[in-house]
């Protein structure tokens, strides 16, 4: 409870942005359709593919399990960018293929620089990583199809 909540413009499709609330670091980002399809496809690397076991706030019951999102606006993704392992902020490696220290079957996501823990497109974590849980989503809602408040 508590904190104010905070209106953001919602990115262009591929794009990522960040916010704050409460303090913390949040990211907006703009699926494209081909990043959430990824979503499916990767679901059995994951540690807690369904968000069973949330990290300090569960995942809010009108996201989708495996897009992590509103199911009316499904590529839209809101989540707290901080490693759920000691806290620092994983980088964006958003895009498929070729990425350094990345497998070559890569889908897009996160790099936790500090252990190398992995997050896919939905802020899942990849099993045998030091961070034992995905991140948090936030509560939000749509204003407009382009505008979101957090909290
Ligand atoms: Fe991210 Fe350790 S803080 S892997």
């Amino acid at each position: 409870a508590g904190g104010v909540p905070v209106e953001v413009d919602v990115p262009a499709p591929g794009e990522l942005k960040v916010e704050f609330w409460r303090g913390k670091p949040v990211w907006i980002l703009h699926r494209t359709d081909e990043m959430t399809a990824s979503l499916e496809k990767v679901k059995d690397q994951m540690a807690d593919p369904d968000s069973l076991q949330p990290f300090s706030m569960p995942l809010p019951e009108y996201c989708d399990k495996t897009t992590r999102a509103r199911p009316d606006h499904p590529n839209v993704m809101v989540m707290i960018s901080t490693c759920t392992h000691l806290g620092c902020i994983p980088e964006p490696r958003l895009k498929a293929g070729a990425q350094p220290s990345l497998p070559d079957d890569w889908a897009g996501g996160f790099l936790c620089p500090c252990h190398g823990s992995t997050y896919d497109l939905a802020g899942r974590v990849f099993k045998n990583k030091p961070a034992p849980q995905n991140l948090d989503v936030p509560p939000y809602m749509f204003l407009s199809d382009t505008k979101i408040v957090i909290g």
